[in-house]
């Protein structure tokens, strides 16, 4: 399957030590440009990340927004602390760049525990993952990102590890084949996943806590981008943190990027400072809209309207007519869509709201009220 946000080799293989390759907290690479098509998608590359781990929060406290998942998992973990024990298995789901990997490099840290991380597609056999339980360390946090894309075998020996802390370890093949038990010492798995509905219940049900992130306010991208041009060296104007934080799409990941196409703007075209005037002139060079659409989000949103008069239109059909697949539609551009109140999901297909067909400047139909109800 494509990957939906091209980042597959960030996570080639099974990390040892620490945060691992995937993470490198040192780089500064500031000034990698973007093309413009993708600088209001939510997927990171791998260079946007390494620009990424600067910023990161790494405590709780600093951690901007999400106070329902922030308190309950400040719970979780004091309460963990408090037992001297590993916490309960921790799932984290969400759209892209909302701050899932950096909660799980969080969790890690107000342990004080040291942190694994793999993912679902670079665990391509059930013994990859076996490896990796079986050389735990009591107290450390495992962490496995798209954990929905694990395969079967895997998954199903995950069910078993994260309940009775052990591995069965097949020693030999065919009939002659012996399944010989390893206990594990107590660790915590943090799973991250961007699609929750495709985890199997049994999988699902092995969390002792759930957090679902959810878009963030402007108020709390503000604060995101005012911290974030502080750990930059730069000052923000508060106009400019305004009018970057609405065209966000509800996003840190988004923020972060806009934030340093600015810093760019002002270096090269501008006298230095992030003002107003650079922001709104680095947003239109980029072409980001007045709500932070994308390409892609616009190109959904054309298609719905113009090619499919509005729909309703199966969402197959519509990844088709952008020339993306289902799921980076699904998963990327749909969410915020969903929730701006520009797209419906209905029993029948995705339908364009009023809002929409205003939003790319034509007159909604006189029906279309009556197709989103
Ligand atoms: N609550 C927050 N406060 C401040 N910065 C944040 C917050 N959440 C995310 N960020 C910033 O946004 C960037 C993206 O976050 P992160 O990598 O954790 O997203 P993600 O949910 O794991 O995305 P993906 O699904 O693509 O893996 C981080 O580099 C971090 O700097
Ligand atoms: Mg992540």
């Amino acid at each position: 399957m494509a990957d939906p946000r091209g980042r597959s080799d960030a996570y080639a293989g099974v990390d040892d030590a620490g945060y691992g390759s995937g993470y490198d907290e040192t780089d500064d690479a500031f000034g990698l440009e973007i093309a413009p098509a993708q600088v209001t998608g939510s997927g990171a590359d791998e260079l946007e990340r390494a620009a990424e781990a600067a910023l990161r929060p790494r405590r709780l406290e600093e951690f901007v927004g999400q106070r329902v998942v922030r308190d309950q998992l400040s719970l979780v973990l004091q309460a963990a602390l408090g037992r001297g024990t590993a916490p309960d298995h921790v799932l984290l789901s969400g759209p892209p760049g909302l701050g899932k990997t950096t909660l799980a490099m969080i969790i890690a840290a107000e342990l004080g525990a040291s942190l694994r991380v793999t993912s679902g597609p670079a665990i391509q056999h059930a013994g990859d993952l076996a490896a990796v339980l079986s050389s735990l360390e009591e107290g450390e946090v495992l962490f496995i990102d798209e954990i929905h894309r694990l395969a079967r075998p895997a998954q199903e020996l995950l069910y078993v590890a994260m309940e009775d802390f052990r591995v069965d370890v097949v020693v030999g093949k065919g009939a002659g084949a012996s399944a010989i038990p390893l206990s594990l010492p107590r660790f915590t798995v943090v799973g991250a996943t961007t699609r929750a509905g495709l985890l199997p219940a049994p999988l699902r049900d092995r969390f002792g806590f759930t957090g679902h992130l959810d878009f963030y306010s402007a108020d709390e991208l503000e604060r995101v981008l005012t911290r974030s041009a502080g750990l930059l060296g730069a000052e923000l104007a508060g106009e400019a943190a305004a009018e970057l934080a609405s065209r966000s799409r509800g996003t840190p990941r988004i923020a972060n990027r806009l934030l340093r196409r600015v810093r760019d703007w002002a270096q090269v075209r501008g006298d230095g400072s992030l003002d107003l005037r650079a922001a709104r002139a680095a947003l239109d060079v980029y072409e980001v809209d007045i709500l932070g659409l994308d390409r892609l989000d616009r190109a959904v949103l054309t298609a719905l309207c113009v090619r499919f008069a509005g729909g309703p239109v199966g969402l197959t059909t519509l990844a088709v007519t952008v020339g993306e697949e289902p799921e980076t539609v699904e998963t990327v551009a749909e969410p915020f869509l969903v929730r701006e109140g520009l797209v419906g999901r209905t029993p029948r297909g995705r339908v364009a709201t009023p809002a929409a067909w205003r939003h790319l400047g034509l007159t909604p139909p006189a029906d279309s009220a009556t197709l989103f109800s």
